[in-house]
This record gives C-alpha cells, structure tokens and sequence, in this order.
C-alpha cells in the first residue's frame, strides 16, 4: 500500500479517502516540493499520439519515471492513460498525478459538426450537449482536459482555422463559447465524466494579418478589447478552468510573454483563479519571432508574463531553475504556476484518485452510445445552411430520378471534419451516398458517382457521371473541400471549391437539369459562380458522424434547414476581411441607387456586400416580420427598452427561424459599427402561424470603450433592427437619455 498525500493505492487500484480543502492540501503538498519538483509541474510533454509539431525530443516515459513531468499532451484511451499514470505514481517521488490533455475540438468518438457547422445552428444548447457528450466519452478514455473551446472572432476565412470557432462575431461567439465551457467542465469538475475546458487562443489570433496563420496582428487596444476579448472574459465569468496563448504577436508582444494581457488583464482585472498553458512550442517561437534571445530568456519572458505551463517546448524544463539561481525569475512566480496546476488536478479529483477517468470498462460502455449518435444527427440537421433554392427544387422528392455526383458524395472521412479527435475515419460515419440509401430504402431511382476528386485534374470519371446524369430529373453535387484543407496551417489565397470541381459543375449544367449544389467544407468559400448557376446550394459545413444522415433527410425535407452563417461569405477573397459589423465612412456607398458611385468607400468592380451575409440562411417555408415595436422611443440609462416584432410562417412548411435583433449607435465619442448583434432566438413556427418575439435592451448592452477607454454607454439616438438575416432593413428608433 503506497501512502500519497491523502489518497492511497492498493493492487486492485485505488482507495479514495477524503482528503483535506483544497487551499490547505495544496499548500501542505508544495510545502515538500523541492523548486525542481515544482518546476516540473509546469512541462507538458507529448506523448507520442498525434501531434502538431516537434515532439519533446525526450523519452517521456523515463522523464515521468524521474517524476519531471506534470501533463501529457495526447496519450489517450483508458489503458494508456492507466498505465502512464501508474507509472507515475509508482517511481516518483512525491506522486503527484499527472494531468493528460487532448483536443477534443468537436467531439472524441462521436464526431459532432466542425465548431462553425455547431456555430451554424445558433442553438447554445445544442451545442452544450455537444460538449457535455463529449466530455463524457473523452473522460471515459482517460482525457481530463481538453483545448477548447477556440474563441478566436475571425473575419476572414483564408485563414484555416475559422473551422474550429463560431465565426465573426463576439455576441455569437459568446453564447458557444459558454455553452462549450458548460458542457465540457459541467458542474463539477470533480466528477468522473466533467473534463477541463481551456479557452484559446488568448489572444487576437483570428486577425493574423492576410488570413496567414501564426502571422502578425496588429490592433488598438480599443479594437481588441471590444472586438477580441469580450469573448474570453465570458469564459472567465462561466468558470473556465484554463486558458492558452496563441501563438501570434499583438503589436510588437508576442501572446506567450504578453504582460498585458496575462497579468493586467487574465489575471488582474478579470480575477482568472485557473491556469495558463503556452500553444504548443509557444515559448521556444519567441527566439524567431525575435523577441528573445534565447530559449532560457524566452522561458523568463513567458513565466514572468504569467505563462504558468510550457506545452511541449521544454523550455521550463531544461532552463528555468537556472533562471531561477539567477534571479531572473522568482519563486514567487514559480510558486505561482505551480499552484495553479495543482489546483486543477485537484479541482479534477486527481488526489482522491488518480485513475478516475481511466475506466476501461466505462470506456468500452461509453464510447458512441446510440443517443450520443443520435445527438450527433439531430446537431447536424441543426447546422446546415440553405443558401439559394430557385423554383424550390428543394425538397426532393422520394419518387424522382437523382443522380448523386462529386468527390465528397461516398465519402466517409472528410465528412467528420478537421481535428476529429478520434473519430474513425473509414467505416464508421455516415458518407451522404449511405445516407441518402437509408432514408429511401429503396434506391433504384438514384444514382453515385465521383466525377472528379477532390483536388485532382484527374478526368477519368466525368463521362460515366455525366451519362448517369443526363437521365436524371434533378442532379446533386457533392463538393468541397479535404479536411485537411483547413483547420491550422491551413491558410489559403485560393477559397474557390478546389481541383477541377467547379469545371465539373460546368459540364453538368449544360445538361440542362436543376443542380442542387451541397458542399462539405471547413471555411466560407467563394461561391459567386455556383450562386449564378446552381439552382439550389445547402452549405452542410463538415457535419460529423451522422452527417450523410442529415444531409440526406434535410434535401428530402425530413428536416427543414434552420442555420444560419456564423460567419460572411465573400463574393470574392479581395474583399477580405469582411464583417457585417463593419463601420460606416465618412464616405459610405449607398449602393447601386447612390447617386455618387466614384468617391465613395467601394470597389469599383465588386459591390461591397458579401456574397451570403452574416445571420444568412433559408428555410423551405418562408418567414414575414412585422410589427415592430418598442416600448418607448427614449430610455433612461437605468430602464430596460422592450422590443416586439410578429414574425409569420408564410410558406408550406412548419420551420424554425432565428429571430435576430440588432443595434446602431448612430453617434459617438468614437465611431460605432453599422450594425452589431444583440439578442437572438431560435424559435419553432408551425406554416401559418404568427409568433410575438421579444427582446429587451437596457443601457447594460450599448456599452462600449469610449474615448476615454471607459466601458460604458453613451447618451444618444440608436437604431434597432430586427429580422432574420444582417442585412434586415427592418428598423425603429430610441434614445438613450442622459
Ligand atoms: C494548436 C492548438 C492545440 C495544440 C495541441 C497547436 O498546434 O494551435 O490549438 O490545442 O496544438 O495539440
């Protein structure tokens, strides 16, 4: 029976027994901790499961032997964890356990639809139990901690990793941001299927200049507390247990040693308790970066700044206790990081048993559970946007001969997305021709064809799917993207769909039938081509384990689409960045009607409005809004605005709309965007039902940074928009009275 630090281990496993507060049981533990021995808390190895860059160069196993380690990064199932941290336990000295981190991004098994597809559904709580269903299943395997949610506002889909967020917008990015870090650490850490959330990457990654990942971002502070940070602090204010740096430089500071923004504004002025893990080599990219001279000062800038755990760089590993002897860090500090990694193991359970969440039998017993899959299917239909349906050739219907075409229509791979975890890549998730079968039953009438791949010029299979084709009523195209063409390195100057797609879709409008256009992919692509001549297009993003099932049962209407983007979609990559929440100009180009369309804020070969906007996205039936009323045209800074609008389902269908409210401060004492999101309702409407939606508004929402960098509201006139879509020119007017 090996005796540790309150918890007690036999053969069989573990004995819990009550152990003591936590402030009390981690000051007693560090008070035996050698400096060394805390040191070695703040390294997070790799272990040697998928990895995004150099490996810690080191045999880890013989490095948590000598008890030098506190996290591993990537080891995953119930035995390997198991075993690493017996292992542990066993040879170190003071047996402390380890923590095992994963990126469970979008699901671990049960593979939900990449983070923007979930963004897409505008359902806070489905994406919680997105999340929640996660957790249990990445738990169950041993993982405790997992690197999400990615809160990153990103404006412009270049940049690959606009596939692991929710899109452009702070008050969107906000509600999925909670709802992950809800449904991930759940109530009680302490419990066996809650893990730990980390919000990431802290900070302004998603302006990385050109779309470039790991590029440089430049940005006001006004600019980055407004636009970037709201979203993390709400994550904070949830009870998110960890944070990471991002690997990007804001105005000359690289994130890893960014002062500023770990202790002002992470650790001061928003009380964050948890602890901050670097990116992976974070640290180490100081020297390239050329803010440090060498790995050693760039482990002094990091945990100076407040980095509190080095993720694979080995930096805190192999030069802190020399910077420590040389008093350029100090104990203090050290001391610091190292009880912020103690406390989350110990808010995880991790001293009352350290093998908690390593339960083979609960593994084999969790993972894909049938409801976790059917959650996965019903977050799928959720996610699908309908962009263009002309003569309403969608739905299909069961009795019509379709000819299924495109690279992407058997696929069982791409289909779950970028950074799947572990979802199984072949034979396992529902490709679109799988699922089309299983809602026909009988498909005699349909036909599946590639075409062409994916990115190749290869055309050996066109003619067979055009001959197929010729004899269809109606033709769908299934295309995108590789899921590895987005996701991180994944920046691109080309969002076209790839290879030879787009000639394809060429060949096949000649035959003169309806093209519905479905399109599986990780980012907003241009799409002015496809939007001319398709006549239908459903963006089905990357939607998971059951995605070929929603797919299949939205284009026969048994789901009626109900997303909306979360992010714009270009006409064109030279208007990039682009965002709903742009400001105005002093010369604003009122469009085609303007009467002055040379010195106007425009291009001159391209309107300025995106091709699909923000909040975009059709339903099968239609939607009327009227009635918009506000309870008052003035308020006072301490009464809350009530705002009315009857929306009315006008079409053939029941549907779901998002309901979505907007406010224009028209002046202030710095300008203000022409539109910014704040409120939204997802709500079920039955055909020819009319639904009052109300919101309310109160001085609490109009604040922003003022001149002053004072977050507060301005007295003023404001303008309230309401509909279903951005670009609502559905409007009243208030004022907020001093
Ligand atoms: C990514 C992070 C991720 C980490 C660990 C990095 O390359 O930027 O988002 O959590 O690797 O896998």
């Amino acid at each position: 029976m090996v005796s540790v630090f309150g918890y007690s281990q036999n053969n069989e496993g573990i004995k819990t027994v009550k152990i003591k507060p936590k402030a009390e049981f981690v000051a007693e533990l560090m008070s035996k901790m050698t400096v060394d021995e805390k040191i070695y808390q703040t390294v997070q190895f790799t272990s040697d499961g998928t990895v995004t860059g150099p490996k810690s160069g080191d045999n880890f196993i013989t490095r948590i032997q000598q008890g030098k380690v506190g996290s591993i990064l990537n080891a995953t199932g119930a035995k390997e964890t198991r075993e690493i941290q017996r292992i542990n336990l066993e040879n170190s000295r003071l047996k402390i356990p380890l923590l095992f981190g994963h990126d469970v991004i979008h699901g671990y098994k049960t593979i939900f639809p990449i983070n923007l597809g979930m963004a897409s559904s505008w359902d806070p709580k489905a994406v919680e139990l997105a999340a929640r269903i996660a957790a249990t299943e990445a738990s169950s395997a041993g993982v405790h901690w997992t690197f999400a949610p990615m809160v990153d506002i990103a404006r412009d889909p270049r940049w690959g990793r606009v596939s692991e967020g929710s899109g452009e917008d702070g008050f969107l990015g906000i509600q999925m941001a909670i709802a992950n870090v809800k449904g991930f650490q759940g109530d009680d850490l302490s419990k066996n299927n809650t893990i730990l959330a980390c919000t990431k990457h802290f900070a302004a990654y998603g302006a990385a200049e050109g779309g470039r990942d790991y590029n440089t971002v430049d940005l006001s502070e006004r600019v980055l507390r407004e636009t970037y940070l709201p979203v993390f602090k709400a994550t904070v204010d949830a009870g998110v247990k960890t944070f990471m740096t991002s690997f990007n430089e804001i105005s000359g500071v690289p994130s890893t040693a960014n002062k500023f923004l770990l202790r002002d504004v992470l650790k001061g002025e928003w009380n964050f308790d948890g602890m901050v893990v670097t990116d992976y080599t974070g640290i180490n990219e100081m020297v390239a970066h050329g803010f440090a001279s060498d790995e050693k000062n760039a482990g002094e800038l990091a945990m100076n700044a407040g980095v509190d755990m080095d993720m694979v760089g080995g930096v805190y590993m192999n030069y802190l206790k020399k910077s420590y002897e040389e008093g350029k860090v100090s104990l203090t500090q050290i001391d610091d990081a190292c009880k912020r990694i103690l406390d989350v193991k110990y808010d995880l359970g991790l001293f009352e048993d350290p093998f908690r969440y390593s339960d083979e039998k609960r593994e084999k017993a969790t993972i894909y559970k049938p409801e976790f899959l059917n959650a996965s299917l019903e977050i799928a239909k959720k996610s699908l946007v309908l962009l263009k349906n002309s003569n309403q050739i969608l739905p299909l219907k069961n009795n019509q001969k379709i000819s299924f075409v495109g690279p992407l229509v058997s696929d069982e791979s791409n289909i779950i997305g970028s950074w799947a975890a572990l979802g199984d890549r072949s034979g396992f998730a529902t490709s679109v021709k799988e699922g089309v079968t299983n809602y026909l039953k009988n498909a005699s009438n349909v036909t599946f064809d590639n075409g062409v791949e994916i990115k190749s010029t290869k055309r050996d299979w066109i003619q067979k799917a055009l001959d197929n084709a010729k004899n269809a009523d109606v033709i769908v195209a299934v295309m995108g993207e590789s899921e590895n063409m987005t996701g991180e390195a994944g920046s691109k100057t080309n969002i076209d769909l790839p290879g030879i797609q787009k000639e394809f879709l060429g060949e096949l409008k000649k035959l003169g039938k309806p093209i519905v256009l479905v399109l599986l992919n990780g980012r907003p692509l241009t799409l002015s081509w496809e939007n001319e001549n398709m006549d239908a297009i459903l963006e089905a993003w990357w939607p998971g384990t059951k995605g070929g099932d929603a797919i299949a049962q939205t284009l026969f209407g048994a789901n009626n689409p109900n997303g909306k983007l979360p992010m714009s979609f270009p006409r064109n990559v030279g208007q990039l960045p682009i965002y709903y929440n742009h400001k105005n100009t002093g010369r604003p180009y009122l469009g085609k009607s303007d009467s002055e369309q040379k010195y106007k804020s425009r291009y001159t070969d391209v309107d300025n409005s995106p091709l699909f906007s923000f909040g975009f996205g059709l339903s099968y039936t239609t939607f009327e809004y009227s009635d918009l009323k506000l309870s008052s045209d003035k308020i006072k800074f301490n009464e809350k605005l009530k705002v009315s609008v009857e929306v009315k389902n006008t079409g053939n269908f029941d549907g779901q709309e998002v309901v979505q409210l907007y406010v224009r401060d028209l002046v202030g004492s710095v300008t203000r965007p022409v539109k910014e999101l704040k409120g939204f309702d997802k709500i079920d409407i039955k055909k020819g039902e009319t639904k009052t939606i109300a919101f309310e508004i109160s001085s609490e929402d109009l604040k922003f940074y003022n001149l002053e960098m004072k977050h507060e509201a301005e007295a003023g006139k404001f303008e309230v928009f309401v509909g279903g879509n951005s670009d609502t020119d559905i409007k009243a007017g208030f004022e907020l009275l001093k």
